[in-house]
């Protein structure tokens, strides 16, 4: 029997109360309003997003006014970060209906669901790895065909239910990640035997930058700092796109989280010389069997826990997982170009200085890293096997493995649906 049931059932009180707290948001929403890092900025007709490609040197928004920018925007990983692309996607597609509220006011219900469905295929085929934007999508198309199927509607009232659809997944992300941020450092505490604060090393960005607001795996490092059970947090730099350097750094820098950042090929050293209890990751899809997509580089952290004896621990919300895929080798893991591994870009560095680089923001460079005609493999992700995992934080609880080694994974979604 695996422990989901139980260690759902406490949790059951807690969430159904802040679900009841995030009802009644100001309908002028913010991504992680309350929150020090905002990558998604939108109010009904205008949306903008935060230029992760520029960070950590500039903070730039962009506006993104129709399917089309928001698809580049994806594709380009201007935003990334698993929920924060299926929430720029949907959103993407609400600002666009609602400039052609008008144009589209003369189509019939059936044109107007049309139109929908095909921008958010459209949308859907921007990056094909992580299944928050699947799951978006396939519950947007049904709340349309819902909307459709209603007396009375009209192209306006299906606008008007799509909009309000893709502005909950805002605000439910949030509520979402503060539960797994919660749970996640509750099951730590108590998993982590005689220890009061705990070392912990996570790789890519699960923060606010990759999500609504909060973060998932990030979530849980910010919780256990807020609750005073982080001795230090350890980032991977996640090469080729640098994720942990420049992002998740980033925000462990301005949240002053004590935390240091290392490359990729020094965490077999640091999990066994810095005394890390568990690694910490996020998930682009967890399949029924609990294999996890997710940055390339979380399996050999995986392996690198399981043989120090350290916890592995999957922080996704619900909407990472994928039911209908039964194994880890079915994910299609998205294959990016090859001049992102031989190439890095950033600011002119003027000066070494003692404990920082003098930097020239004026004079951005991008350099080679590679020899010339090398050839590359670049795997945007990789399927850790559940059996390296040892817990998935989901907003709904935390799934363990029952005494045979398996994930029930299906109690996540019996409960409270
Ligand atoms: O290629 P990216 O930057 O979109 O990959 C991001 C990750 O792999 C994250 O760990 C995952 O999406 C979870 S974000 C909460």
């Amino acid at each position: 029997m695996c422990a989901t049931a139980p260690l759902l059932s406490s949790y059951i009180d807690r969430f159904l109360i802040s679900r009841q707290q995030s009802i009644g948001l100001s309908p002028r929403l913010h991504s992680g309003s309350t929150m020090s890092l905002q990558a998604i900025k939108y109010i009904r007709g205008d949306l903008q997003i935060l230029d992760q490609l520029k960070l950590p040197h500039e903070s730039i928004y962009v506006d993104i006014k129709s399917s089309e920018d928001g698809y580049v925007a994806i594709l380009n990983m201007v935003v990334r970060g698993a929920p924060a692309i299926a929430i720029v996607a949907a959103l993407s597609l609400a600002v666009e209906l609602e400039s052609k509220k008008q144009e589209l006011s003369g189509y019939t219900v059936q044109a107007t669901q049309e139109y929908i469905e095909s921008a958010l295929d459209y949308l859907n085929a921007s990056r094909p790895t992580a299944v928050n934007l699947s799951d978006a999508v396939t519950k947007l198309k049904a709340a349309v065909a819902e909307g459709v199927a209603r007396e009375g509607s009209s192209s306006r009232s299906i606008i008007d239910l799509y909009q309000s659809r893709a502005e909950s997944m805002l605000e439910q992300d949030v509520a979402d990640n503060k539960n797994i941020g919660r749970f996640g450092a509750e099951w730590l505490s108590g998993s982590v035997a005689g220890k009061e604060k705990v070392t912990v090393l996570t790789h890519c960005n699960t923060g606010s930058l990759a999500t609504a607001g909060y973060g998932t795996a990030l979530g849980i490092i910010r919780s256990l700092w807020s609750s005073g059970s982080l001795l230090h947090a350890f980032c991977t730099e996640t090469r080729p796109y640098n994720q942990g350097s420049r992002l998740t750094a980033y925000e462990l820098v301005h949240e002053q989280i004590p935390a240091t950042l290392i490359t990729d090929s020094m965490a077999a050293a640091t999990i066994q010389l810095k005394n890390v209890d568990a690694v910490i990751v996020g998930a682009d899809r967890v399949v029924a069997n609990g294999d996890t997509a997710n940055k390339i580089g979380t399996y050999q952290l995986a392996i690198l826990a399981k043989y120090h004896g350290v916890k592995f621990v999957v922080a996704a919300p619900t909407t990472s997982i994928d039911m209908k895929t039964a194994h880890g080798k079915d994910i299609h893991v998205e294959q990016r170009a090859w001049h992102e591994v031989v190439k890095i870009s950033g600011p002119k560095v003027d000066a070494v200085e003692s404990n920082r680089l003098a930097l020239d923001l004026k004079h951005a460079y991008t350099v080679s890293t590679a020899a010339h005609g090398i050839d590359v493999f670049n795997p945007s992700f990789d399927v850790t096997p559940a059996e390296l995992i040892d817990a998935i934080v989901t907003e709904k609880g935390v799934a363990v493995k029952d005494a045979k080694g398996h994930f029930s994974l299906e109690a996540l979604f019996a409960t409270l649906n």
